[in-house]
């Protein structure tokens, strides 16, 4: 007899496409195991650091991971890992990202993920297959090994789709009047890998994002001179040396005008300007998706192709705490599939993102920053958790992040020397210096 259980492919084995794999595997009655299609030949996504900073590899295959040589987390461990599996308790709360994808290669191993990645297989194209009324349809998926030696493709069926491809890899480059001309080195942080190359010049981070103010801190202590141009409120705790201006008006062959009509010569230019979704394998158009925006849309819960509901895009969401958001989004999904979590109607799913979307806009939000979720994310992922019927993320996880965020607000220099201990579901301290002696310094909260 032909299995009825869902085969459900995963595209990407970072940590979004290990968290859909894991809970895909806990749940056999349901689901066939997963196929996880990975292009690359390692598990760990934008935790997988390379000294490469082409634009390609040598498959030819555009660089994955924006990750930089010295980049320690901006988020303290406590609140980053999966809610059903937590890093190691001896190591620090601020980490460096080889400890990430420890982390990431034991959460595989724990949950017996491995054996299902499919490395070095790139997807190329999903497409829906027709379907009837009623039933789920299934999808066509399309992927190309990656090898020298042998051109191999491949097309399979599948009921469901969960893609965990990521969107920290295609820069997005503004339009800056005069960029083409500059004569110094250009480049997006994408490409940014450590500071020695910079020594002694004067570099311009265009954004204070995370990145920008990330590589302020990183070049500094090299760089003759550091100028972070940005927008936003003045960002507190930078170096000395770090200079604070407004957006670039225009570029010049070896200087930058600001909109405040300064003038810097600059040797560097680093867009620290963010990313690009991009989803090269999917039709939006036959999927009943358009770019929007914000990105791409309409997507009920942030995941869910109201037309196409058995496939799901997992972390599109930005501020957010990524683990345990990827984990609430794949409970979810799996919850929608195997029928425990009926979705609305076609109609009433897309009149509801319609509504969050006014939502935004009258409580003043830009329609590009739909997606950046920040504050809202935790009630959403409660409702993610009642909806599908999982137990919700602790509320230590909300504490702890925003305790990171106001401290990070208060003093961007500082706040990766604290270090957090759980108490229980809703209870943290903050201690000394964590040699797996803790120290209590501060009150419970
Ligand atoms: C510089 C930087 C610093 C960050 N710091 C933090 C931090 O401190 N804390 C934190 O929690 N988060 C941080 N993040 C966010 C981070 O992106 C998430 O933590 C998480 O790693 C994203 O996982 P993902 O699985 O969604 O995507 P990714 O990690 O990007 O993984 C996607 C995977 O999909 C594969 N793939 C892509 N296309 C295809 C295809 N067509 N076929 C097959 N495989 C494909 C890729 O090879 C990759 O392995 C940071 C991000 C960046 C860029
Ligand atoms: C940078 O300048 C300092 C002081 O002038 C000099 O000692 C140092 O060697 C220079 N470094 C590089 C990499 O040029
Ligand atoms: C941030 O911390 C650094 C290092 O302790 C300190 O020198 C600086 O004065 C602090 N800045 C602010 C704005 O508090």
């Amino acid at each position: 007899m032909a299995s009825t259980k869902l085969r459900v492919a995963v595209i990407g084995a970072g940590a979004a496409g290990l968290c859909a794999a894991r809970h895909i595997l806990a749940s056999p009655e349901t689901f066939a195991p997963p196929v996880v299609f990975e292009a690359s030949d390692r598990l760990g996504g934008t935790w997988v650091y390379t000294e490469k900073n082409e634009k390609e590899d040598a498959m030819g295959r555009t660089i994955h991971s924006s990750m930089y040589r010295d980049l320690r987390t901006n988020l303290p461990k406590e609140a980053m890992a999966f809610p059903d599996f937590p890093f190691d308790p001896s190591l620090p709360s601020f980490l460096h990202h080889l400890e990430v994808l420890a982390y990431l290669d034991s959460y595989a191993e724990q949950f017996g993920v491995c054996d299902h990645i499919r490395f070095q297989w790139q997807v190329e194209d999903i497409r829906p297959i027709q379907r009837d009324e009623g039933s789920l349809g299934g999808w066509f998926v399309t992927a190309t090994l990656q090898h020298p030696e042998s051109i191999q493709q491949v097309t399979e069926h599948f009921d469901a789709i969960m893609v965990c491809t990521g969107h920290y890899t295609v820069p997005f480059i503004p339009p800056i009047p005069g960029l083409d001309t500059f004569q110094g080195r250009l480049l997006h942080s994408h490409s940014y890998r450590c500071p020695e190359p910079f020594a002694n010049q004067s570099v311009v981070l265009v954004g204070a994002g995370p990145s920008g103010v990330d590589l302020a801190l990183q070049l500094s202590p090299v760089a003759a001179q550091v100028v972070l141009s940005h927008k936003g409120q003045p960002v507190c705790g930078l170096p000395k040396n770090v200079i604070q201006l407004p957006p670039l008006l225009k570029v010049g062959q070896k200087t930058v005008v600001f909109t405040d009509g300064s003038k810097m010569p600059a040797d560097v230019l680093i867009l620290c300007t963010g990313y690009k979704y991009s989803f090269p394998f999917l039709d939006l158009a036959q999927l009943g998706l358009q770019e929007t925006d914000y990105g791409v849309g309409p997507l009920y819960q942030y995941l869910v192709p109201p037309r196409h509901p058995s496939l799901f895009l997992i972390g599109l969401c930005q501020q957010i705490c990524p683990f345990p958001h990827f984990h609430c989004q794949v409970l979810f999904a799996l919850a929608v599939l195997s029928g425990r979590c009926p979705l609305p109607s076609v109609a009433d799913m897309e009149s509801e993102v319609e509504r969050q979307l006014q939502q935004h806009l009258k409580n003043g939000g830009l329609a590009r920053y739909f997606l950046k979720v920040r504050i809202q994310q935790w009630s959403y992922m409660d409702n993610l958790a009642q909806l599908a019927g999982f137990p919700p993320v602790p509320p230590v996880v909300q504490q702890i992040y925003e305790d990171t965020r106001t401290s990070r607000l208060y003093n961007v220099s500082t706040y990766r020397s604290r270090n957090y201990r759980l108490l229980g579901p809703s209870a943290w301290e903050l201690v000394q210096d964590c040699g797996g002696n803790c120290i209590k310094i501060g009150d419970a909260k």
